[in-house]
């Protein structure tokens, strides 16, 4: 059996919009907190744009950080840095038989949420509504027929929203 998965994700409620030119569109402090409060501790499993131009190729501390690249060479190897270059599946399976004690978020971006969107047991969205801020990156949408909204928090002009795999 697959372990649990976890996407996590900020944004746009009317576009979907994740990002722009390699960074995020915007961010809020109360949506960092949360999205620090539920992966420390945990893996987070990016894709190497999201590592090297979000993050500026930055590991997110008291995380086990792993990038999914086909370029599988780093300048400075930290000891909470790993770099994949597998399917999801593949990627699952090895995280869960190497650190099995971990929960897994997978952190973005565009390219790896339509990977593992597939494959995840939760999502957890914030979403914001400012359809002006334009991305050119994107979420996948939301099957209702797949998935169930079982939290629903509002907090200045945020949704915090949980959803589970009901099929
Ligand atoms: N709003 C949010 O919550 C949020 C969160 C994260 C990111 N973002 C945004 O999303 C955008 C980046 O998304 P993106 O789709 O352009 O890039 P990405 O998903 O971060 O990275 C894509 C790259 O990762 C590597 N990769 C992906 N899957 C792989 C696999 N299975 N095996 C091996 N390599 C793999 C490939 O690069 P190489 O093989 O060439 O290395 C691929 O080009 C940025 O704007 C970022 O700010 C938003």
């Amino acid at each position: 059996m697959l372990a649990d998965i976890n996407i996590i994700c900020l944004l746009e409620s009317t576009t979907r919009a994740i990002g722009k030119d390699g960074g995020l569109l915007v961010s809020f402090k109360e949506d960092m907190r949360r999205f620090k409060s539920l992966t420390l501790n945990s893996i987070v499993v990016m894709g190497s744009t999201t590592f090297y131009k979000d993050l500026k190729g930055k590991p997110l501390s008291n995380r086990l950080n792993v990038v999914l690249t086909s370029k599988l060479e780093v300048d400075n190897l930290d000891n909470n840095l790993v770099l994949l270059n597998m399917c999801p599946l593949k990627v699952i399976e090895f995280l869960q038989n190497t650190y099995s004690d971990k929960s897994i978020f997978i952190i973005g971006g565009e390219s790896v949420y339509k990977q593992f969107i597939d494959i995840a047991t939760s999502l957890y969205i914030t979403e914001f509504t400012d359809p002006s801020l334009i991305g050119d990156r994107f979420f996948p949408v939301i099957d209702k027929n797949i998935w169930l909204c079982v939290n629903c928090e509002e907090s200045n002009n945020l949704l915090f929203k949980k959803f589970n795999r009901i099929k």
